[in-house]
């Protein structure tokens, strides 16, 4: 039979209650499917700070390379906020993406037609949207140099980051992003601020010339205060946008809303080779953690792209996302995404109810 190893971060707050709910469904998928899955949990983030003092610990990172595939819940909170830099969870989950070389972020947004209530957008203006924020992840602000922390003559304090680009970043994102679109309807909107970054000015330069590589993919360029806008105004506009580190950052936590909720986006993170690294765009949640109240949906549905992504287990992979819409037909709702007349349930609830789904697809079947 088919093996695959999982590494398994649950990270901090709800990170822990949102992946045993996803766990559960890959092993229960996995053994209908003939697929056997050993899972090897490792510790990051804060939880990792509070064990062993780092927030990546060089083991973590040594399994999760050694691995098929990782699946990360979330990291942070307010316990770790005050630490220096370095011993920040944040540092950890940016020094893993950077250590597995997972430069292409993939958030998918879907407005499903059972959330249609849940989006806090209009229904004409919710309905039907469907894009893909493909943000570069490993590059740009968060990890230029130089960085850091200095005075000025006059002995001000500063803080202060460097946005910077080369070439081969923007040119490999750009691929993925053209390839992603091709697949998709053909559409592509490249988010920067060329009227005023250098940075950027570069970026949309490469991107440019790329699109002579693809001539089925119909490019467009919006600077990123627009594209915020326009993300509200008219969402069905777009349809595979791609853009750097932090701007895709916050688009996707935008994106998120008009699909119900942030607790229902997934993310792949993917590298030339090696693991990718699957996790749910929100954070750990300090205020819901430990409350049974997250919804687990998203990482749930990382999983499906880990099975898609990661391991090319398409099957598997839609069996899982079909578990969720039956979920939410059956009238199933986390608080996050609860509407009147709906059944409010809690984190491992819905995740039974998912597991439920799976087991009558496969009677179906
Ligand atoms: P957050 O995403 O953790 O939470 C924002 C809001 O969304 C909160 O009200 C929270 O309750 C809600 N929410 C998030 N996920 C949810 C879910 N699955 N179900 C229901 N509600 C959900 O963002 P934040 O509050 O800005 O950050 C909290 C901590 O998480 C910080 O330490 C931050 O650095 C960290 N963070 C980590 C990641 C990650 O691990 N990838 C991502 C974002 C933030
Ligand atoms: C995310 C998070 C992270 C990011 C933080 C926690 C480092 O917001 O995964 O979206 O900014 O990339
Ligand atoms: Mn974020």
């Amino acid at each position: 039979p088919k093996r695959y190893n999982i590494t398994l971060l649950p990270g901090d707050g709800i990170g822990p209650e949102v992946v045993s709910v996803a766990k559960n469904v890959l092993s229960l998928v996995g053994s209908q499917q003939g697929i056997e899955f050993g899972f090897q949990e490792m510790p990051v983030g804060g939880a990792a700070l509070d064990l062993v003092g780092v927030p990546l610990p060089e083991e973590t990172l040594l399994v999760a390379k050694q691995s098929d595939a990782i699946l990360l819940g979330a990291i942070g909170g307010y316990k770790w906020d005050k630490n220096e830099k370095h011993l920040k969870p944040e540092t950890g989950l940016l020094q893993l993406r950077a250590g597995l070389g997972v430069f292409a972020n993939l958030r998918p947004a879907t407005v499903l037609p059972q959330l249609v209530d849940s989006s806090t957008l209009k229904k004409e203006v919710a309905e039907g949207v469907d894009l893909m924020v493909v943000r570069e992840l490993t590059g740009g602000i968060y990890f230029g140099q130089p960085r850091g922390f200095s005075k000025t003559e006059k002995g001000e304090e500063i803080g202060f980051n460097t946005e910077v680009y080369a070439t081969y970043e923007i040119d490999r994102i750009a691929r993925v992003a053209f390839e992603t679109a091709r697949k998709r309807r053909g559409k592509l909107c490249s988010v920067d601020k060329a009227n005023v970054l250098e940075a950027s000015m570069l970026w949309r330069k490469r991107v440019m010339l790329m699109a002579s590589d693809y001539p089925d993919v119909e490019l467009t360029h919006m600077y990123v205060d627009n594209a915020a806008m326009q993300l509200i105004r008219d969402p069905k506009q777009f349809d595979t946008i791609v853009t750097n580190n932090i701007f895709g950052d916050i688009l996707s936590d935008e994106a998120s809303m008009l699909t119900g909720s942030i607790g229902m986006l997934a993310s792949a993170s993917l590298g030339e080779s090696g693991p990718g690294l699957f996790e749910p765009i929100h954070g750990s949640a300090p205020d819901i953690a430990g409350q049974d109240k997250a919804n687990p949906l998203a990482t749930v549905l990382s999983v499906a792209m880990l099975l898609r992504y990661g391991l090319e287990e398409e099957y598997a992979a839609r069996t899982i996302e079909n578990a969720v819409l039956e979920t939410l037909n059956k009238g199933f709702r986390t608080g996050d995404i609860f509407s009147s007349g709906k059944k409010l349930v809690g984190c491992k609830e819905i995740g039974e109810e998912v597991m439920k789904s799976v087991d009558s697809q496969q009677k179906a079947s």
